[in-house]
């Protein structure tokens, strides 16, 4: 079966070494005329890459504001002082300069600036979004792929609730990518963005929608290709052509294209965002401690599937008679190759510690809304199954 689609990927990518001095330029020909700068906690100030933006801005006569101290799994209180910020100075643009978190964080204030009622109603699901503030991106690490999704993930600081919403009034404009802005990645950052971006690509193809030729071989093409490019740049972090591949990788795995004939799955995602929001893990680390227990627990009703990811990613010799050994041995690879780039493989290795029962039924009670919701598509997870794969992760 190939499931119908209709592909939408309205940004502008402008890729390569020095693209950020196109950015007054896109940002003119976007109709900006007063921009939010939106970024972190300081690597884009560290490296000089926002000196770099203020000069294009100021040399294209834009004017600006600036905003920064946005964290990894960005939270509402900053997405409301965005909001008061471009009210009080009438910006008509937002640039981020970041990651996912920055990017989420500029969508959200894009989405509430221009809403009378309170922003995390979205989230809430007491309102739809109508509009949004016109979003531009230098992005700075290849993880999250928000440069290019419809996505927006937030965390409401009250009871640390971390939610997506999904629009198409918040894909970006353009998406401004320089490889080598990325070598100062710290290697566990290095690691967890290639993770989030092989799981993107894996949350479409492990789907009962198994016909797309052509998704698949892409999608198979971009995971041996991250993989085999995490384990270059993990020892030569200025290895350009490496780099580049995972921050290409990083768009295409989230912007719907090896969704294409497939479908969403995103259980492991939905099962990590639990994680990052009781924890504030990197949500990358997260996917790596549940991902394989996840696949054990569905892998008995899907194992052609599992095969074919055995042997086309992980290269593992089929073993015709014994398919759900070679279904095993795929994800045993993938868990050595977790270990390779320090990433975890359990909930354990990612606290440091054990995680309780009673944490588990906290995060099995938020994921499944108080036992409301089911999760994931392929394989359909009830609350109790929830529980059974955060057990087998510990
Ligand atoms: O804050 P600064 O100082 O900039 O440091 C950041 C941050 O600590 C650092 N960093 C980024 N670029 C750097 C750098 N350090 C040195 N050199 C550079 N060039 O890296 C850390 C992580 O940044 P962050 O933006 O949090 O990473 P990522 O892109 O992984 O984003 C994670 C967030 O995105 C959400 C995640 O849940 C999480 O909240 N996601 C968003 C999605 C979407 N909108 O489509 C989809 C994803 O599945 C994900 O859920
Ligand atoms: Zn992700």
């Amino acid at each position: 079966m190939i499931k119908d689609f209709n592909f939408y990927a309205p940004t502008r990518v402008v890729f390569g070494r020095e693209s950020e001095k196109k950015i007054g330029q896109l940002v003119a020909a976007n109709g900006g005329q007063k921009v939010l700068i939106h970024y972190g906690g300081g690597s884009a100030e560290r490296s000089g890459l926002l000196d770099v933006v203020r000069q294009q801005l100021r040399e294209a006569g834009i004017a600006f504001c600036e905003l920064g101290g946005v964290v990894p799994n960005p939270l509402l209180s900053k997405v409301r002082e965005g909001i008061d910020l471009c009210r009080r100075e009438q910006v008509d643009f937002i640039l981020a300069v970041g990651g996912g978190s920055v990017i989420d964080s500029s969508k959200a204030i894009g989405y509430g600036v221009p809403y009378d009622g309170d922003v995390w109603d979205f989230w809430a699901g007491k309102a739809t979004p109508k509009q949004c503030l016109p979003i531009g991106v230098v992005l700075t690490i290849p993880a999250a792929g928000s440069e290019m999704s419809s996505s927006c993930v937030i965390t409401a600081d009250e009871g640390l609730l971390k939610r997506g919403i999904n629009s198409d009034l918040c894909r970006c404009r353009f998406a401004v990518m320089n490889p080598e802005r990325t070598y100062t990645l710290p290697p566990y950052q290095t690691a967890a963005g290639a993770t989030d971006i092989m799981m993107h690509t894996m949350e479409r193809y492990f789907s009962k929608y198994e016909d797309m030729t052509l998704t698949d071989a892409i999608s198979e093409a971009l995971l041996r290709t991250v993989r085999d490019a995490a384990l270059v740049v993990m020892d030569h972090p200025e290895d350009y052509r490496n780099r580049a591949q995972i921050m290409w990788a990083g768009s295409l795995a989230h912007n719907d294209l090896t969704e294409c004939g497939t479908e969403k799955d995103f259980a492991t995602h939905r099962l990590e965002h639990e994680l990052s929001a009781l924890f504030g893990v990197t949500h990358g680390a997260g996917l790596a401690a549940i991902w394989p227990s996840w696949a054990r627990f569905v892998m008995d009703k899907h194992l052609s599937r599992f095969v074919q990811f055995a042997v086309n990613v992980m290269g593992v010799p089929n073993d015709f008679a014994h398919p759900e050994a070679t279904a095993e041995r795929g994800i045993q690879a993938i868990e050595a190759f977790y270990r390779q780039i320090g990433m975890p493989t359990s909930i354990h290795e990612l606290l440091g510690r054990d995680i309780t029962d009673q944490e588990i039924d906290t995060m099995v009670e938020k994921c499944s809304r108080g036992g409301t919701i089911t999760i994931g598509a392929m394989e359909v997870l009830d609350p109790q199954a929830m529980r059974t794969i955060y057990h087998m992760a510990r």
